[in-house]
């Protein structure tokens, strides 16, 4: 393709915020708007100028003019809308994550095989500015020998939408098994994880997920190194977090404790605080403000209400472009369909270990190279 790619964004919640970013990219055109009602549809379409919009999913795939869909809808319907828009001839980037069963991610990694089109899963730590600071130094040579990882994702999700209450906190662990496996583009082999304290009564039956915390241990594929991963949604006293800790055997890297403070590199019994970069100089101009925070649209004067900046390590200029150069290039994007599946898989089957008292299981094949 060396035009450019028309994209449609479905789901305006968080998606939105990729908008003014495709609108911005050289090779993107952003095309289409899609979500369910009406008014907000058009609230959304009017802000940005975008002209093209869809109440229906399915009218939306039956639009010729659409390259492809980036899904940014509930977590449910992540796997029935990506299979659709792939069996319509789109390729697809979705939100994380990738589907809730194995047999979903299954069946995304088939579609794909068949069709030759591409998936994405949009991944945000993966490339947020912290994971990029720690894959180049990775890339150098400077960690020395990586030993072992460990990362944590801890949210209170009380007060959000219906659908997330009581979800086991291994079905969203992207974002923690993601960096662990992304830094030395591993694949996990087996899991085996532990559940921990208990989520009030009124939660528990939505998904029979009993557990406050689940941390699983993630034994990598043909290789010595394992990881670790926490995560909890509901009844833990804990400020936001996404961290990513990496031990090497010359340079180690913890992200640090409190939002906001430098992370912290050791290298022995000194340890100092960094100052992560900005990643702009990666992508093409037109976008690279979009790594730092609050985005101005001085062509219109005005702040961009529906962004919210440079949120989730200022990933989504680095996502978006991603997704269209491996499009425009004919690439892999990283994490492919496969990898998104042993990502998303870890996750699925953290939880059933969880259930049966930590029992390791192994990975299905389709997951592995
Ligand atoms: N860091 C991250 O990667 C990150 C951050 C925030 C949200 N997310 C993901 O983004 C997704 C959306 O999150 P949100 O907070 O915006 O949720 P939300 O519930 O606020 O918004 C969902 C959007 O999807 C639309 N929608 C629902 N059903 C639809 C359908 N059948 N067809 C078309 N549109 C439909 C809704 O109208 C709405 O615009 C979730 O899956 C979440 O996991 C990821």
């Amino acid at each position: 393709m060396s035009r450019q790619i028309n994209v449609a964004i479905v789901g305006l919640g968080f998606g939105a915020e990729f908008i003014p970013i495709y609108q911005r990219h050289p090779q993107a055109n952003m095309y289409a708007i899609c979500q369910r009602t009406q008014t907000k549809l058009d609230a959304v379409g009017d802000a940005f100028g975008v002209g093209k919009r869809y109440t229906d999913f399915n009218e939306l795939l039956k639009d010729p003019q659409v390259d492809a869909v980036h899904i940014n809808s509930p977590i449910h319907l992540h796997a029935e809308q990506s299979l659709a828009a792939l069996k319509a001839g789109k390729h697809v980037a979705c939100t994380v994550p990738m589907a809730t069963t194995v047999e979903e991610c299954r069946a995304i990694v088939q579609a794909v095989k068949d069709t030759g089109l591409t998936y994405m899963m949009m991944e945000t730590v993966l490339y947020s500015r912290e994971f990029l600071f720690v894959k180049e130094q990775y890339d150098r040579g400077e960690l020395g020998r990586v030993q072992f990882l460990r990362a944590s994702h801890q949210q209170e999700m009380a007060g959000w939408p219906g659908y997330w209450e009581g979800l086991p906190p291994m079905h969203y662990a992207t974002h923690c098994v993601g960096p662990v496996l992304g830094l030395t583009r591993s694949e996990a082999e087996y899991v085996s994880c532990l559940g921990s304290g208990r989520i009030s009564d009124d939660l528990i039956p939505k998904y029979n997920s009993p557990f406050a915390i689940e941390t699983c241990h993630i034994r990598f594929r043909d290789s010595d190194l394992a990881a670790e991963v926490t995560r909890s949604l509901f009844n833990t006293a804990r400020q936001y977090r996404e961290s990513f800790d990496v031990y090497g055997s010359k340079k180690s890297f913890e992200w640090t404790q409190i939002e906001h403070e430098d992370h912290v590199v050791h290298t022995g019994e000194t340890p100092s605080r960094v100052k992560v970069p900005d990643y702009a100089h990666l992508l093409p101009a037109e976008i690279a403000s979009f790594t730092t925070a609050g985005v101005y649209d001085s062509d219109n004067n005005q702040h961009l209400s529906f962004i919210q900046g440079a949120g989730h390590g200022g990933s989504h200029p680095h996502l978006a472009h991603q997704f269209i150069s491996s499009l425009v290039e004919k690439k892999a994007p990283y994490p492919d369909a496969r990898q998104s599946a042993n990502i998303t898989c870890v996750g699925i089957l953290a939880h059933e270990s969880a259930m049966q008292g930590g029992k390791m299981l192994r990975m299905p094949d389709f997951t592995m190279s």
